[in-house]
């Protein structure tokens, strides 16, 4: 297993966040915490990523104890992260952005520019451009790309949907389809179940702070309480998802 959750317990102040959580992500797949909100779906990722501390748990990750580790190692172990809203640098360029990505690499990044250019042909049309002057779906791109600047072997994802418009939202999934199949592991945080269930092998529901569920992402897909409670009532696969808004980051 080369990411482990177990039980872990995560306040703000008093007030208990995350209740237990206790999550397996295998080598090669594509993991998705779905969940309505404040179930705890982002403070499962800070955690993961170091930016909040536990209160009690533990996170393996390749094999080490990674429960104490200070968030910018973790990023030089291996896991990488394209955090809720972005994160990226506004005034700075895309490509030094992306370079921003890279920063804990000893070895030149040249490989992993071009790749990421590749894999976002629009990012290279826009490297010179001020990244706070890009649209929500190309910053959202942007935030991807330079996760991946660092070679991670986990990509953390939290909503990276999030108010795209139908179109790009599907760019975004079949990217990170695409990502998967290059060999990265994918953990991926979205209220869009619909689409996230699609593209992951398995699946956790969160409900405050809690595991409530979890399953093959094709079961999921397919079970009624899941579909009223996620899926906009059992209205179908194909139906567009309701949270569909027009891009607003523009
Ligand atoms: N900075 C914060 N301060 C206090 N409470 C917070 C903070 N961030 C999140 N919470 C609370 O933690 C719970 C989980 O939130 P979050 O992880 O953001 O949920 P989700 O990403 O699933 O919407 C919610 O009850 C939320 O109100
Ligand atoms: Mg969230």
């Amino acid at each position: 297993m080369l990411l482990e959750i177990k039980d872990i317990h995560v306040h703000y102040g008093k007030i208990a966040a995350l209740k237990g959580i206790s999550v397996e992500v295998n080598e090669g797949e594509i993991v998705t915490l779905i969940g309505a909100n404040g179930a705890g779906k982002t403070t499962t990722l800070k955690t993961i990523s170091g930016l909040r501390g536990l209160t009690s748990g533990k996170i393996i990750f390749d094999g080490r104890d990674i429960s104490k580790m200070p968030g910018h190692k973790r990023v030089v172990a291996g896991l990488g992260q394209a955090p809720e809203g972005r994160g990226i640098f506004p005034g700075m360029t895309v490509h030094d952005n992306l370079l921003m990505g890279a920063y804990a690499r000893t070895t030149s990044s040249s490989k992993e520019l071009a790749e990421a250019y590749e894999l976002f042909p629009r990012l290279a049309e826009r490297r010179d451009q001020a990244a706070g002057t890009m649209s929500g779906g190309e910053q959202q791109m942007l935030a991807i790309g330079r996760a991946l600047m660092a070679r991670p072997k986990v990509l953390l994802l939290d909503e990276p949907s999030m108010g795209l418009a139908p179109l790009l939202v599907q760019q975004i999934f079949s990217i990170i389809e695409e990502i998967n199949r290059r060999g990265v592991t994918v953990l991926l945080v979205e209220q869009n179940a619909q689409q996230a269930l699609k593209l992951a092998h398995r699946a956790y529901v969160l409900e405050t702070g809690r595991v409530v569920k979890s399953a093959a992402a094709s079961d999921l897909l397919n079970d009624p309480a899941v579909q009223a409670a996620y899926l906009g009532g059992g209205l179908g696969h194909d139906e567009p998802p309701a949270q569909g808004a027009p891009e607003s980051r523009a």
